[in-house]
């Protein structure tokens, strides 16, 4: 059982069950051998492979069967239907990936890895913050300085990108900022640029970009989602609204594409990671880390990467358990759910931003 970075977790538990007691042909070769059983009337364990199966009861083993089907049937389908039942193939030669802030943290890490898997793929970054790494030599990294908060930079960005690379075929939403005051206490600035970074800026991106991927039927537009839209914490209600967001963007932009636009194989992913230890936040969650390990950088580049290799639009959890579990927790009473967001208030997390405003325009200084 291989630890993570982030230890000894709750999801490398997961990760092992589902390799191993939910393994596809486990559960394939328990159920064909139990169906067999029941038309001969065999007892399962004639067979002597399947003795070991004397130390379960039935119930057991049938509880187990039909776990591992539920799961197998549930991933292919939510595959298929986040995909709507279509293929689609990537030359990662020819892709041109626009990944905002990219500059540092995730987005820097997401840009080596693609350069790690294929060294030609064009990759566009738009970032505030200058670059923090050495692009490899011969690779095709552009590089674009910008302030996301601000409207018409962004139109004139996106006119400049089509004209000096092209249309990019995969776009990831990567840039957020985070300002970390109550909502009574949070400027105007605070708001409207956490709003405008987080939220109007991947909107519009999509807006740029989304016409040329519909025209080939091809792209994929990736959001960096949170788990605060789930269970939003005191102190960021600005922050979990546009990951909120973000999701409705990522659900009915999906309707749009099959039903107005006729694009079904233009993907959209969202990823709805716990806290990361960016500069983002400081501090600890305080909690136990086998169920809730501030994830690390590499960790989120490495799925973004796996996500964007796949070709395949998906909703991705992280860590997978517990806040897949989380997220379907919303079916409880609503007593319990608000409950269940209490949690957050143990969190030893300081989300104090670490932008500076300018104080005349409010925009980034
Ligand atoms: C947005 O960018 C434009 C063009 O660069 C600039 O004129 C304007 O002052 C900026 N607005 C803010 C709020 O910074
Ligand atoms: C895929 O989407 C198109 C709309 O673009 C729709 O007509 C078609 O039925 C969908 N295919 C499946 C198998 O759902």
């Amino acid at each position: 059982m291989a630890f993570s970075r982030e230890g000894f977790t709750a999801d490398v538990v997961a990760g092992f069950v589902r390799r191993t007691f939910l393994n596809r042909n486990v559960i394939i070769i328990l159920a064909l051998s139990q169906a067999v059983s029941y038309i001969n009337g065999y007892p399962l364990t004639a067979f002597p492979v399947f003795r070991f199966v004397h130390l379960f009861p039935l119930r057991a083993l049938n509880i187990w069967i039909l776990l591992g089907i539920y799961t197998h049937v549930t991933s292919y389908l939510n595959d298929q239907f986040a995909n709507n039942w279509t293929k689609d193939t990537y030359k990662w030669n020819k892709e041109i990936v626009l990944i905002t802030g990219g500059a540092s943290g995730i987005g820097a890490a997401l840009t080596s890895l693609l350069l790690k898997r294929n060294p030609s793929t064009k990759i566009v970054i738009i970032d505030h913050s200058p670059l923090t790494f050495k692009p490899p030599p011969g690779s095709a990294v552009y590089y674009y300085q910008g302030d996301l908060s601000n409207s018409s930079i962004i139109r004139q960005l996106c006119e400049r990108i089509r004209n000096e690379v092209g249309h990019p075929t995969v776009l990831v939403n990567n840039a957020g900022l985070v300002r970390g005051t109550t909502v009574m206490e949070g400027s105007y600035a605070d708001v409207e640029i956490t709003i405008k970074t987080n939220l109007i800026a991947p909107f519009l991106l999509t807006k740029e970009f989304l016409p040329d991927m519909v025209r080939r039927n091809h792209g994929h537009i990736v959001s960096m989602g949170s788990m605060s839209a789930v269970t939003p914490p005191a102190r960021i209600a600005d922050y979990a609204a546009t990951k909120a967001g973000l999701i409705a963007l990522t659900e009915a932009l999906q309707l749009e594409l099959k039903y107005i636009h006729n694009a079904p194989k233009v993907r959209q992913s969202i990823l709805l990671p716990f806290f990361i230890k960016t500069p983002l936040i400081k501090g600890e969650v305080g909690k136990p880390n086998f169920l809730y390990p501030l994830l690390h950088v590499d960790t989120v580049a490495e799925t973004l990467a796996d996500i964007l290799y796949s070709g395949r639009g998906r909703t991705v959890y992280l860590p997978g358990f517990p806040m897949a579990f989380v997220h379907k927790l919303r079916v409880l009473p609503e007593w319990l759910f608000r409950l269940a967001r209490e949690e957050s208030m143990k969190f030893g997390i300081d989300f104090t931003g670490r932008q500076k405003l300018d104080e005349k325009t409010g925009g980034l200084s």
